[in-house]
């Protein structure tokens, strides 16, 4: 595995590969690497000849009070991860040279941005618009990988490459779980004893809102109500959003008619986890 910070050195080996007509998928990640993380490397191995991973603890997609400094950073365990699961071309961009003094323009992905995930945490999503094209136009794959687990992030990735005609696939990799059901997050680190535990209610609320699904449901406001019945026996979890949303459009819906997104984002202590189901045919 070849392993570099420097913008250039990446645009030159993956320019050699692509004239030699080789494939190469993509998967950005901020380190911490964990088996949802190594699923889309092997799915994108999988999908191409060559597997460009990126490790960068994005200091644009973090608010002030948010967890930046602390959020962990097990560089050489990593390296060895990305190593094992065939990453050919490993790049740890270095925050200063990514983003020098004096750097500015910002990617906005409008609307999209301003619900859910974008409505807690302003300004990430122009972070993480602007991080993604940015390693893009140095990466320049074939297929960039995206977790389900992170949806609404995925969707906005996929608009932003629909509306600047990126020439790339964005394909996404489902959710990997603990066996409890607790989506691999870097965050469940934060997770004291008595919060993992507590934890799995997010998992908990889905599945029993998928299970109404299943058996007939189709009243929004009831599938909150499912998710929300659940979590009064966590007292942990600290409700930030339940919601129902179309998986596309990513507008909230008040009956469930075609694919929808029901998406749940908690506090548990000091930790912030989100996870989400996705229900229906397109
Ligand atoms: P990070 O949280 O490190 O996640 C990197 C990729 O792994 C994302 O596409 C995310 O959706 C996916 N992922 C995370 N947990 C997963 C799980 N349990 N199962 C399957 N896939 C999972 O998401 C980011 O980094 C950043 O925002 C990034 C896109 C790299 C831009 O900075």
């Amino acid at each position: 595995m070849l392993r570099t910070h420097r913008a250039p050195t990446v645009r030159h080996t993956v320019g050699g590969w692509r004239r030699r007509g080789r494939r190469v998928a993509f998967v950005p990640t901020m380190g911490a690497i964990h088996a949802g993380h190594l699923s889309l490397v092997a799915r994108a191995r999988r999908d191409a000849d060559r597997v460009v991973a990126s490790v960068f603890v994005n200091p644009l997609q973090f608010g002030p009070r948010e967890d930046y400094r602390r959020y962990p950073r097990p560089v050489r365990r990593d390296r060895a991860l990305l190593r094992e699961a065939g990453v050919d071309l490993l790049w740890e961009p270095r925050a200063g040279e990514f983003y020098p003094p004096g750097h500015r323009t910002r990617v906005r992905v409008g609307g999209m941005d301003e619900v859910l995930e974008g409505a807690s945490r302003p300004g990430h999503f122009v972070g993480v618009a602007t991080v993604v094209l940015k390693l893009l136009i140095v990466v320049t794959p074939d297929t960039l990988w995206l977790g389900q687990k992170d949806a609404q992030q995925a969707r906005l990735v996929e608009r932003m490459v629909e509306d600047l005609d990126l020439p790339l696939r964005v394909r996404r990799g489902p959710t990997v779980r603990e066996r409890d059901g607790l989506a691999l997050s870097s965050r469940n680190a934060y997770l004291a004893g008595e919060e993992r535990r507590q934890a799995v209610a997010l998992w908990r609320g889905l599945a029993a809102a998928r299970a109404r699904l299943r058996s007939g449901e189709r009243s929004a406001a009831r599938l909150r109500a499912v998710v929300r019945q659940v979590w009064r026996g966590f007292p942990l979890v600290r409700e930030d959003y339940v919601a129902v949303l179309d998986a596309d459009r990513f507008e909230p819906v008040a009956r469930v008619r075609g694919r929808v997104l029901v998406a749940v984002a908690a506090r548990i202590g000091r930790a912030r986890l989100i996870d989400n189901i996705e229900w229906g045919t397109r």
